[in-house]
């Protein structure tokens, strides 16, 4: 069989031409991030890590993280026969590597009965996570990192929304704003499996490429930790603007229209921080190499955004409703702070802002 030779970060593949193994250069980003959060992981621990990674293909990702990250040994797991075949001629020679060709579901289920523990899952499944994510918690170490790919596009952007309900139990939207609000159910829907096992998690980094949902989420005992307020829906309102709400807090039904028609809700969905930017910043402090360039831009912008924010405008959408251009992102956050509001870019849409300021303040920008 024909071998395509590929080159990514310090790692190089040889991948059969085949239907089940092949390279993804859209994971990339994906990959560059978990390689620098093990780094960080790492330096804070002062020791280097134990990893479990479930479902690893044919070993792009492992064979990154054996090359440039500090770990002490690592599981890697992937149920297909051919996969795992790649797997093994990539990364099975190295002594840190216990290799294993199951259902992960099974795999998790083993090592919670045997108390095995790690500091570091990667789940990357293609569609949905949702049917593994409440095995991971019995194999979590406490203040461990689970870091959970979601690929399902039509699902946690409204065109399924049936879907939706059955993977993440939660209602998904339609619209431009629809990669916020599908990371932000990507992550409550984590976060409440960790709180169904006595647990919570503080998400690390959470963000959309333009391709897949990813969340980095350290995981803690006990739910003291955890704020219920970040827990909630977003509502959309007839004339377009959006408001986080939550339980116990009236609902924004606007008596001037007929809100069992006219307002439309997504959720339940996380309403807290997408990262921890003391995380952010010890990440890009260690991606010194140059095949890092575009990891660093993308931390850079994920430092300065205010993701505490959870509403999103997308400023197309709105320039088209009032038929008028679109102005420039930078210009629409500088007009906002200057009304006294929180604005910032996004880091999944160039050309929409988050912002705390009500919808009416935000059209007087076209004035
Ligand atoms: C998106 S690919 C993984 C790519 C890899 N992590 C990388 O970065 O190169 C998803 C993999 O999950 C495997 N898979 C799907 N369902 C699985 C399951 N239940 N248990 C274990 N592996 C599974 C597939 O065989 C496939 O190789």
């Amino acid at each position: 069989m024909a071998v395509q030779v590929y080159r990514e970060g310090a790692a190089e593949f040889h991948l059969p031409q085949s239907a089940h193994v092949f390279y993804n250069p859209r994971a990339r980003l994906g990959r560059d991030l978990g390689v620098l959060a093990m780094r960080a992981e790492a330096e804070r621990l002062e020791r280097p890590l134990e990893a479990l990674e479930l479902m690893a293909g044919a070993g792009l990702r492992t064979k990154r993280y054996l090359l440039e990250a500090p770990l002490q040994r690592i599981v890697v797991n992937d149920a297909n026969y051919a996969s795992f075949e790649v797997l093994r001629r990539h990364v099975g020679d190295d002594p840190r590597v216990e290799l294993h060709n199951e259902l992960a579901q099974r795999l998790l289920c083993r090592f919670y009965l045997e108390e095995r523990r790690f500091d570091w899952i990667d789940l990357d499944p293609f569609g949905t996570p949702s049917p593994y994510v409440s095995h991971l918690t019995g194999v979590a170490r406490w203040e461990g990192l689970l870091y959970i790919t979601a690929t399902d596009a039509p699902v946690l952007c409204g065109a399924q929304r049936g879907e939706a309900l059955k993977s993440y139990d939660a209602v998904s939207a339609y619209g431009r704003e629809c990669h916020e609000i599908g990371l932000r159910i990507l992550v409550g829907y984590v976060q409440r499996r960790l709180v169904q096992a006595n647990m919570h998690g503080r998400p690390l980094l959470s963000f959309f490429d333009g391709y897949c949902w990813r969340t980095l989420i350290r995981v803690f005992k006990g739910t003291r930790g955890l704020n219920v307020e970040h827990f909630g829906f977003i509502a959309q309102l007839p004339d377009g603007e959006y408001r986080a709400t939550m339980a116990g807090v009236a609902a924004p039904v606007n008596h001037a229209y007929n809100p069992s028609t006219t307002i439309r809700w997504a959720g339940p969905l996380w309403l807290g921080a997408l990262h921890d930017h003391e995380f952010l910043s010890a990440m890009y402090r260690n991606a010194h190499e140059e095949h890092f360039a575009h990891a660093r831009r993308f931390l850079a912008k994920a430092n300065r955004e205010l993701d505490e924010i959870p509403i999103v405008y997308s400023l197309p959408v709105i320039a088209d409703r009032l038929n008028k251009s679109v102005p420039s992102t930078r210009a629409a956050v500088k007009f906002l702070r200057a009304q006294g509001y929180r604005a910032s870019h996004v880091h999944h849409c160039g050309n929409a802002i988050r912002t705390d300021a009500p919808l009416r303040v935000l059209l007087r920008l076209w004035e």
